[in-house]
């Protein structure tokens, strides 16, 4: 199969593509139109990640995951399941992105509590951040938590949950100190069933449609001391972009999935499907889409791989490169399912063939954990910062006082 050699790629990075691939194409694949129509969760396929140990591969081994445990190992993981189908692909991301903010800024009996459970597929975990009128301005979230003599209680909602339905752990952001200007906001570790936690709505989707996104409601929700994440209120803000910054590259590898995967198709119908007496991928302005496809999921991939690579070294270049790689990727994808339809033709634009889904899967990869103009937003500030590095090139190219 296409993009299977990658100098670049260790022993045991191959061995995670490996295994997820046999997942991805044994168990995945087969089901995914069924459960993009039914838009019920793939429980089914649940129980094959579980089987396989892949929920180990974003949990450090001292906590019950895997030794090799990792951002780019993750990246790998979900690119093959979304190869398959994106929405299971980010069902199987989300549960990186909700235990994130544990790995982050929980203490360490939080992590003993909840993360073996993680590791082992026996908990399915969501991240909380959204608001009705708080998306891009994650800042601006109304949910209220209130210190009381047990605890913490919570009023408010979150929008667009994904897995919020199937999990059973939420990590849940609110406003615990309005006054403070950059220690308004908290994380809590929601675990659930609980009283007064309520899911409200469960959205009708363009796509990931196998994958449940709800909208959250807490009335008076009450929670123990213990389900402050890190113990110490104030901190949620940061410790949500850290986790961003973590799980970003992870979405960027969802889009190259679906990229991948509608970029087979399409080379595959092209060499089948015969008009004009010939095949189509004889015909240069088709080979001229497949040879851009094929180098921009490439190039998209690289990119994803670099950042993983900065997350897991804790470099600091990691949040532009996590943005730079959500963006590429995501923008590709887009690009290259829309193309992968136009190969197709009518019968790419029918149900009856899979490029439609990739392209309706793609979609979204554009707009959540943060839309590609917050993640440009996130490029230009990192930009501006590193533009003092180049001062030194005023002593050859000076900058006419007029024009300053
Ligand atoms: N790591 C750690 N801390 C960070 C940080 C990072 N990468 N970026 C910012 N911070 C800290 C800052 O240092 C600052 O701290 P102090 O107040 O102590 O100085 C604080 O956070 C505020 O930073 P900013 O001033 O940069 O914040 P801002 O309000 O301008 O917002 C933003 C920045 C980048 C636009 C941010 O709001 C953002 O990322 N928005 C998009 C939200 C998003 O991605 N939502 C997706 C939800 S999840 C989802 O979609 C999931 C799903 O279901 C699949």
């Amino acid at each position: 199969m296409s993009g299977s050699a990658d100098p670049n790629l260790s022993t045991v990075n191959l061995e995670w593509r490996a295994r997820a691939r046999e997942v991805a194409e044994k168990y995945v694949r087969p089901v995914a139109w069924k459960y993009d129509r039914l838009q019920e969760y793939p429980w089914e396929i649940q129980k094959r990640l579980k089987e396989y140990g892949l929920f180990k591969v974003f949990v450090p081994k001292e906590y019950g995951g895997s030794e090799t445990s990792g951002v780019l190992n993750l990246c790998i993981v979900v690119e093959e399941l979304a190869r398959a189908c994106g929405g299971i692909g980010v069902g199987f991301a989300v549960n990186a992105l909700g235990s994130f903010p544990l790995m982050i800024g929980g203490t360490d009996e939080q992590k003993q509590r909840l993360l073996p459970s993680v590791a082992a597929g026996d908990r399915l975990v969501a991240f909380g951040l959204s608001e009705r009128n708080a998306g891009s301005d994650a800042g601006g979230m109304v949910t209220r938590g209130e210190k009381n003599d047990s605890g913490w209680v919570v009023n408010g909602h979150k929008k667009w949950n994904t897995n919020g339905a199937v999990a059973t752990l939420n990590t849940i952001f609110a406003v615990t100190d309005p006054e403070s200007k950059s220690r308004r906001i908290s994380a809590f570790l929601v675990e659930y069933p609980r009283d007064g936690f309520h899911i409200v709505k469960v959205e009708d989707k363009m796509g990931i449609r196998a994958i449940p996104v709800v909208e959250l409601e807490f009335r008076n929700m009450q929670l123990p001391d213990d389900a402050l994440l890190g113990g110490r209120p104030g901190m949620g803000f940061s410790h949500a972009m850290a986790t961003l910054d973590k799980a970003r590259p992870g979405v960027a590898a969802q889009a190259v999935g679906c990229a991948q995967g509608a970029l087979d198709f399409a080379l595959h119908y092209a060499t089948k499907r015969v008009q004009f007496g010939e095949p189509i991928v004889s015909k240069q302005m088709v080979q001229a889409m497949l040879a851009d496809m094929a180098a921009q999921v490439e190039a998209a991939r690289q990119l994803v791989h670099a950042a993983a690579r900065h997350i897991d070294a804790g470099s600091p270049k990691g949040n532009k490169f996590a943005a730079m790689a959500k963006c590429f990727a995501t923008d590709t994808a887009m690009r290259v399912t829309t193309e992968a339809v136009q190969i197709l033709g009518g019968y790419g634009f029918m149900r009856d063939y899979p490029v439609e889904k990739y392209m309706r899967d793609a979609k979204i990869t554009q707009i959540y954990e943060g839309t590609n103009q917050v993640q440009r937003m996130v490029i230009a500030r990192n930009l501006i910062k590193e533009a003092a590095e180049l001062d030194s090139l005023a002593a050859y190219f000076p900058i006419p006082e007029s024009a300053r």
